[in-house]
């Protein structure tokens, strides 16, 4: 872990990959990422709303990335470029720059994450299964926790001849295993509550059978008061930690020492037991020891943002939405990022609940309406920092000069992890620098005199130009 090299509250405007790069190791207690979705749709803000003049971009291609990335993706992680290779393959190329664009700050966001941390990847059914593979080639499949399901009770591209598309995903993921998790539950439904409808001086209680099915020893099916269990049932006295702490205390404390007819009795003296008008003992179940519903992966209860809160930012989310992942996986005092932070929804709402936050966006009016969000909504006189810099990691001891530019990521990306000779695809340690004209017939080490071959190809070629080498490819069937 390490100390931050940046202060709570601080609004970054940049390309996140920039900054990210920047921040120091093991910083960030929770990431929430709101990307764009790959939707080949460019967002825009309507004129006359607070965002006005925001604007982002979400077509893919090829030629958006940087081409060393690719290469920097394959050489850290082989089997996340498979991954996206074979998204590629399935999808096109749109989908593999998207994949590209993400992994690479995606693998930044490891890093900066504490092991202790937990990321939520907000993204819908455009990309979301690509985006899986990919998560699980970063994270680990084992730190997985959900796919939640958040419908937005409004639907986006309304087509006709299929359902509509009214939901989006978000992927959470633990990199431990353990981590912070804050159990949150969600009120019981009124159906539920009406089934407690009676109450004694311990609160509201419903009734529970006092048999069960499970055979016990030949007492559990004896006479309790003159009555006999129901054929095939025995009587089955529930725990004393079943009970409200006031009422366990009116049972004999050898309770659970005791055989199952006499702790029948005990309960039946404690007046645990509810007698029906027929005559038949159940046990009263307290509604005050229901822990409630656990909060579920699909949620229907928070709506999209509109009236007050809505701020015209394209994609905009609920700040509600967004509280519910800080309080589940943080702590007051915890640090969370929102690298793609648009109006800046996860900083008002980490703000709210007393957490530290850091958000970046690529679009200058982020900045502006972080600040006006902040004071009209929390009233607060609020300063914040506004930075456009990029931070230099205070966590690397001395470093070492700048190595020169990687050329064999740079090819790679170039060739789009292709042998330049078979064709083939190949992972990146496979591949050999070639002189595309061999140094003994002058060729240069520019950049643009070489290229990546397989270990193969490159024996092929031996000191020979690269038309003799597909010449030869072509003679041995490998190359068309
Ligand atoms: C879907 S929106 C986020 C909306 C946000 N969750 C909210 O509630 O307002 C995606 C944002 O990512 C930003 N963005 C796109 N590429 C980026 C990059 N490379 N670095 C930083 N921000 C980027 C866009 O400007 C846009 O604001
Ligand atoms: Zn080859």
């Amino acid at each position: 872990m390490s100390e931050p090299n940046w202060a709570n509250q601080t609004i970054w405007t940049g390309d996140n990959i920039d900054v990210m790069r920047g921040m120091n190791s093991e910083s960030v207690d929770l990431i929430y990422l709101d990307p764009p979705f790959n939707s080949d749709q460019d967002y825009e803000a309507p004129i006359g709303s607070p965002a006005e003049g925001a604007r982002f971009k979400d077509i893919w291609t090829l030629d958006d990335l940087d081409v060393a990335w690719h290469g920097e993706v394959a050489e850290i992680e082989p089997g996340l470029y498979e991954v996206i290779e074979a998204a590629g393959a399935a999808y096109g190329n749109n989908m593999k720059a998207y994949l590209v664009m993400m992994s690479v700050r995606l693998l930044e966001m490891r890093r900066l994450l504490k092991p202790s941390g937990s990321i939520y990847l907000h993204c819908d059914d455009y990309a979301d299964a690509y985006l899986k593979l990919t998560m699980d080639a970063i994270f680990g499949k084992d730190a997985f926790c959900n796919s939640i399901t958040w419908q937005r009770h409004s639907s986006k591209a309304l087509s006709i001849r299929k359902y509509a598309r009214n939901s989006d995903r978000i992927l959470f993921y633990r990199p431990s295993g353990g981590g912070t998790w804050n159990q949150q539950y969600v009120e019981f439904s009124e159906k539920y509550l009406e089934t407690f409808r009676y109450e004694d001086d311990f609160g509201r209680y419903n009734t529970q059978p006092l048999t069960g099915g499970r055979p016990g020893g030949e007492e559990a099916y004896g006479e309790f008061r003159g009555i006999l269990p129901s054929a095939g049932r025995a009587w089955a006295p529930p725990r004393r930690e079943k009970f409200p702490p006031d009422a366990q205390r009116l049972l004999p404390s050898s309770y659970e020492a005791l055989g199952p007819i006499s702790k029948c009795e005990a309960l039946d003296e404690a007046g645990l037991l509810h007698w029906s008008r027929t005559g038949n003992p159940r046990y009263k179940s307290y509604l005050s020891m229901r822990e409630g519903v656990h909060v579920g992966d699909i949620i229907i209860d928070i709506f999209r943002v509109t009236g007050q809160e809505d701020t015209g930012y394209p994609t905009q989310k609920p700040v509600d939405l967004i509280k519910r992942l800080i309080t589940a996986s943080s702590n007051p005092g915890d640090v969370v990022l929102d690298p793609f932070c648009g109006c800046a929804t996860a900083c008002v709402a980490a703000e709210e609940l007393g957490r530290q936050w850091i958000g970046i966006d690529i679009a200058p009016k982020a900045a502006d309406l972080v600040v006006q969000r902040l004071r009209d909504e929390l009233g607060l006189f609020f300063t914040g920092i506004h930075r456009d810099d990029i931070p230099r990691r205070t966590d690397l001891g001395v470093i070492p000069p700048p190595a020169a530019v990687d050329n064999r990521r740079v090819l790679f990306g170039q060739q789009e992890g292709r042998c330049r000779g078979c064709l083939v695809s190949f992972p990146f340690r496979n591949f050999t620098v070639d002189h595309i004209v061999p140094r003994s017939r002058g060729g240069t080490d520019h950049i643009d005199n070489l290229q990546l071959l397989c270990g193969a190809c490159n024996s092929t070629k031996g000191t020979g130009t690269q038309e003799e080498l597909i010449a030869r490819l072509k003679v041995q069937g490998i190359r068309p």
